[in-house]
C-alpha cells in the first residue's frame, strides 16, 4: 500500500479493533451478571423461615417406671442387681424346678441361640427374671433381699403382650418370710408407685413351677380407656423348697417369696394407656406426652 492507502487502512483498522474490543467487554460483562443472578437466585435465603432447632430428649416411660421401682425397694432396703439377657436353659428352666419336658416350660416359649455355654449348655433368650433368684441367692448368704430388673423374651405379641418386654424380680429370704410379707410388702409397693392408697388389688390362686402356693396379682386400671377392667401384673408365691435347695440353702431353715411382674403392665396401669405396642413403636406424639 501506498503511504496515504496505509493512513487510511490504519485508521480504519484502529476503529474496527475498538468496536470489537467494545463488543467483546459488552458482551462478558452481561455474561458476569447474568451468571451473578442466576446464583443469587439459587443461593436465596429466606430469613423468615423458622429456624430447625433442637427438641429436648425425655425418658421413656418405661425407663422411668424402672427408676422409679429401684428408688422404692432400695428405700426398703432391697439391693439392686442385674444380670444376663442371653441365659443358660439351667437358670431359666431348671433350677425353678421347671425339668426338660416338663409342660410348664411350653407357658414361656422363647428364642433359642444357636449356641452353648462353656459347660456346654443350651443357650436362650430368657423368659423371665426369675432366674436372677438363682444366681443371686448362690452368691449371696441370707438373708437375701433383692430386686433385679431387665429385658425379658417370649413368643407372644398381642395389645398386653410384645415379645421383648421388662420385668422386675423381687426376692426375700430368711428364717420367717410368710406370704402375709409378701402381701403386706408388694402392696406397699403398688401404693408408692401409684402413690394412692385407693387401689383394687387381687391375688388370684395359680401355678408356677417355682413357687408353692403361687398368686397372680391383678390390678383394675383407675383411669383410661381401660378404666374398670382388671390387668395382670405379676406372679408370685413362696419359693418352692426344691429352688431353695438349688439356691444351696436348707429349705427346713430358709423360706421366703418371689414376685415377677411386667414393667410395661405397671407403666399402663399409671397412665391409662391400652395397648403396650405404643411403648416400642418410638411414635414421638406418645412419647413425648411423657417428658
Ligand atoms: C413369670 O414370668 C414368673 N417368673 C413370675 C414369678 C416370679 C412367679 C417369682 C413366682 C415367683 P408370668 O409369665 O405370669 O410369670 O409373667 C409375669 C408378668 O410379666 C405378667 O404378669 C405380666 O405382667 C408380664 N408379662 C408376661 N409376658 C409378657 C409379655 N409377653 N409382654 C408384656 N408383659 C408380659
Amino acid at each position: 500500500m501506498s503511504v496515504e492507502e496505509r493512513k487510511a487502512a490504519g485508521a480504519a483498522f484502529n476503529s474496527a479493533k475498538e468496536r470489537i474490543e467494545s463488543a467483546l467487554e459488552h458482551r462478558r460483562a452481561e455474561l458476569a451478571l447474568s451468571k451473578l443472578e442466576a446464583r443469587l437466585a439459587e443461593e436465596a435465603l429466606d430469613v423468615t423461615l423458622p429456624g430447625r432447632g433442637r427438641g429436648r430428649g425425655g425418658v421413656h416411660p418405661i425407663s422411668r417406671t424402672w427408676q422409679r421401682i429401684e428408688e422404692i425397694f432400695g428405700s426398703i432396703g432391697f439391693d439392686v442387681a442385674d444380670g444376663p439377657e442371653i441365659e443358660t436353659d439351667w437358670y431359666n428352666f431348671t433350677a425353678l424346678n421347671n425339668p426338660e419336658n416338663h409342660p410348664a416350660r411350653s407357658m414361656q416359649d422363647t428364642f433359642y441361640v444357636d449356641m452353648q455355654d462353656s459347660g456346654g449348655l443350651p443357650l436362650l433368650l430368657r423368659t423371665h427374671t426369675s432366674p436372677m433368684q438363682v444366681r443371686y441367692a448362690r452368691m449371696h448368704k441370707p438373708p437375701i433381699k433383692v430386686i433385679a430388673t431387665g429385658r425379658t423374651y417370649r413368643v407372644d405379641s398381642d395389645a398386653t403382650h410384645s415379645p421383648m418386654f421388662h420385668q422386675v424380680e423381687g426376692l426375700w429370704i430368711d428364717e420367717d418370710i410368710s406370704f402375709a410379707d409378701l402381701k403386706g410388702v408388694y402392696v406397699d409397693f403398688l401404693r408408692r408407685f401409684f402413690e394412692s392408697d385407693d387401689l383394687q388389688v387381687r391375688f388370684r390362686p395359680s401355678y408356677f413351677p417355682f413357687t408353692e402356693p403361687s398368686a397372680e396379682i391383678d390390678l383394675q386400671f383407675a383411669s383410661g380407656p381401660l378404666k374398670g377392667r382388671w390387668l395382670e401384673l405379676s406372679g408370685a408365691g413362696q419359693v418352692h423348697p426344691q429352688v431353695v435347695r438349688n439356691f444351696g440353702l436348707d429349705p427346713e431353715r430358709y423360706i421366703g417369696f418371689a414376685f415377677g411382674s411386667g414393667l410395661e403392665r405397671l407403666t399402663m396401669l399409671r397412665y391409662g394407656i391400652d395397648d403396650l405396642r405404643l411403648f416400642f413403636d418410638g411414635d414421638l406424639r406418645f412419647l413425648r406426652q411423657f417428658s
